[in-house]
């Protein structure tokens, strides 16, 4: 078994690629988004850092990585196709975990493209070292400016069984697209049942959580009966913005046990413009029993 285990967290893509978008594709939700992404949104990403960004990621030599969704902007075969081709030249296909964001699912067509390119199936527990990696779905189809999430009540029957099955041989990561825990974000961007995965957490088998969708980075605490665990949100990865918890880039979590206790180490990676290298942030370790 390895010694430390590095994952890097990757999300917030939405990889925009409209140029050859329809007529027939524009009438729907994704009017709205493509509106809004030409007058706003777009002027925020910066896709030609994703070159640099691969580079970064090849000389980290990460076990694996994982996206926490919204890989697109408007749910279009092509930008499936595009950043997944980006996300192929990462790593190998077995080594990276995707979860699907509620862009994915802009409208109901995006499920077709996106299962196309991504086959997974949800819930999934992947072992990776000494980590298991437990993925679930929050994204639904929502109308024009919300975009809540949802977790099915079959999901939430077998997250439980999952769970359940679950010890602490692993350190145990859960991975969700939408903030898992009440407070984050605003009531029409939330999980709806935060209820169910709050209870999970509860039980203290899960050591940390990582998801996307509030477009910052961003450390919490959930406080189970084994003490507490971080939830913690990466910046989209091709963000311009410079606010300090905004700018654009990923995050890596190096996970070793010694002495019976897990140890957790975060590096914030983010693309500075000047220099056109990485900054590194690093925090405290965690120490979990
Ligand atoms: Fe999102």
């Amino acid at each position: 078994m390895h010694n430390i285990t590095k994952i890097g967290h990757l999300t917030d893509i939405h990889y925009s690629y409209p140029e050859n978008i329809t007529i027939k594709q524009l009438m729907s939700k994704r009017l709205y988004g493509y509106i809004f992404w030409k007058l706003s949104k777009g002027k925020r990403f910066d896709f030609s850092m994703l070159k640099e960004i691969k580079e970064d990621i090849k000389k980290e030599q990460l076990d694996h990585i994982v996206v926490t969704g919204d890989l697109t902007q408007l749910c279009l075969p092509e930008e499936f196709y595009k950043v997944k081709t980006f996300l192929q030249s990462l790593h190998s296909q077995e080594n990276i975990s995707i979860i699907p964001g509620n862009h994915d699912f802009y409208v109901s067509e995006g499920k077709k493209h996106f299962y196309k390119e991504f086959q997974l199936q949800y819930p999934f527990v992947k072992i990776i070292n000494n980590c298991a990696l437990i993925g679930v779905n929050s994204a639904v189809v929502t109308p024009p400016v919300v975009s809540y999430g949802y977790l099915t009540q079959s999901q939430i029957k077998k997250l439980q069984e999952i769970t359940e099955r679950l010890d602490n041989r692993y350190f145990n990561i859960l991975l969700i697209h939408h903030p898992p825990i009440n407070g984050i974000t605003f009531w029409n961007k939330a999980l709806i049942n935060t209820k169910e995965i709050i209870k999970i957490l509860k039980t203290g088998i899960i050591n940390l959580v990582l998801y996307g969708h509030i477009h910052r980075f961003s450390i919490r605490y959930f406080f189970s009966i084994n003490g507490k665990i971080p939830v913690i949100s990466a910046s989209p990865l091709a963000y311009t913005l410079r606010k300090h918890n905004q700018i654009g880039g990923y995050n890596i979590y190096e996970i070793n046990r010694a002495n019976n206790k897990w140890r957790l180490i975060i590096k914030r990676k983010t693309y500075n413009f000047q220099t056109k290298s990485f900054d590194v942030e690093t925090f405290d370790f965690f120490i979990f029993s």
